[in-house]
């Protein structure tokens, strides 16, 4: 087995230079319907409102999912051979990457994948603390980005031939178009290789009122999220929007079973950007998110296409939400 480093450095580094922003915002407001893209909620603020949402009664994916990973421990424990390498978009400071940190044990390497090196340092040396016998390899990337992984040429050791797991939890595969989705999926095919394995959890289509509270919780906790998009972008590219001028809203898409979050204008809005004008009527709307809701058929169909076969499917006692052990198959079929 390799030595488990003794500090934690950047394995590899390949985040874009470019910071895009600007263009991004262009994009969507150039648009015949206008929309931000959903990445831009997250600065310290939108991570923090976003943390709340997931303690909020009505929010159930995260504690729902959480119940599910608790629950399968044992299993999972069985299927997964000594050593597997963990991999994972995000810091790794989520309770349930802990968890799994912490109770599986033929887990020999841990890859966060993540855009800000300064976070993933820090939570890497945390986890190198709590962790040590495991290697903490942290790569600094976008989540776009496709990853040019060189297992072999990358000095691991025996972890080179270990079984590679992806974990991608929270149902963010939802916050993907279904397109986009696919190449998602795609990508991380690629990343564990044949005979590797994706964790994902998958939030399902359920009833609408359900559905309906989750994303417009009483104390307004998602609104703020919503609306920190535009404060978020403010403090980088200078005071664009004024936020109190659009109000918050989510619906439910039954033709493409999924939430929309919307920006209503209270009222006729105009963006300057450089010497370019964007208009917003009031009562039209800038899109911030889609969050795709599954059912199981059409989640392994489309997980089949992109190269996985599904080898379990765990939900909860009232079928609201899945989390799936997918494996990757040999070669893809698209
Ligand atoms: C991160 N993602 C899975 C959340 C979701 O439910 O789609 C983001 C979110 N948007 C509003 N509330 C939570």
């Amino acid at each position: 087995m390799a030595e488990p480093t003794s500090d934690v450095e950047l394995f590899l580094d390949i985040a874009p230079e470019a910071d895009t922003m600007e263009a991004d915002v262009r994009i969507g407001l150039s648009a015949k319907q206008p929309w931000l893209p959903s990445k831009y909620f997250y600065d310290a603020r939108g991570s923090d409102l976003f943390d709340q949402i997931c303690e909020l009664d009505e929010y159930y994916p995260t504690r729902t999912e959480r119940r599910i990973l608790e629950r399968i421990l044992p299993e999972l424990n069985a299927l997964f051979p000594d050593p597997t390498v963990m991999l994972e978009y995000g810091s790794g400071s989520s309770t349930k990457t802990r968890l799994l940190l912490e109770h599986l044990g033929s887990l020999r390497g841990y890859v966060p994948i993540d855009i800000s090196r300064d976070h993933l340092l820090s939570t890497g040396r945390a986890l190198k603390t709590l962790f040590p016998r495991l290697s903490i390899l942290p790569v600094c990337a976008d989540y776009g980005q496709r990853i040019p992984f060189d297992w072999d040429a990358a000095g691991l050791g025996p972890l080179a031939q270990a079984r590679r797991m992806v974990f991608f939890p929270g149902s963010t595969i939802g916050n993907f178009t279904r397109e986009t989705a696919a190449d998602f999926l795609m990508r991380m095919r690629d990343l564990v290789g044949a005979g590797g394995f994706l964790l994902i959890g998958v939030d399902l289509v359920k009833d609408e009122s359900v559905l309906h509270a989750a994303y417009n919780d009483a104390q307004g906790v998602t609104a703020a999220f919503n609306r920190n998009i535009l404060h978020h972008i403010n403090d980088r590219l200078g005071s664009l929007f004024n936020p109190d001028a659009f109000r918050h809203e989510a619906i439910w898409d039954a033709d493409h079973e999924r939430i929309e979050m919307r920006l209503i204008a209270n009222e006729d809005v105009t963006v300057r950007l450089g010497h370019d004008a964007y208009s917003i009527e009031r009562d039209s709307f800038i899109r911030t998110e889609y969050s795709h809701k599954y059912r199981l058929d059409s989640f392994a169909e489309l997980a089949g296409s992109c190269g996985f076969s599904t080898k379990h499917v765990w939900t909860d006692e009232n079928q609201w939400f899945a989390v799936q052990l997918l494996e990757a198959t040999p070669s893809t079929s698209r």
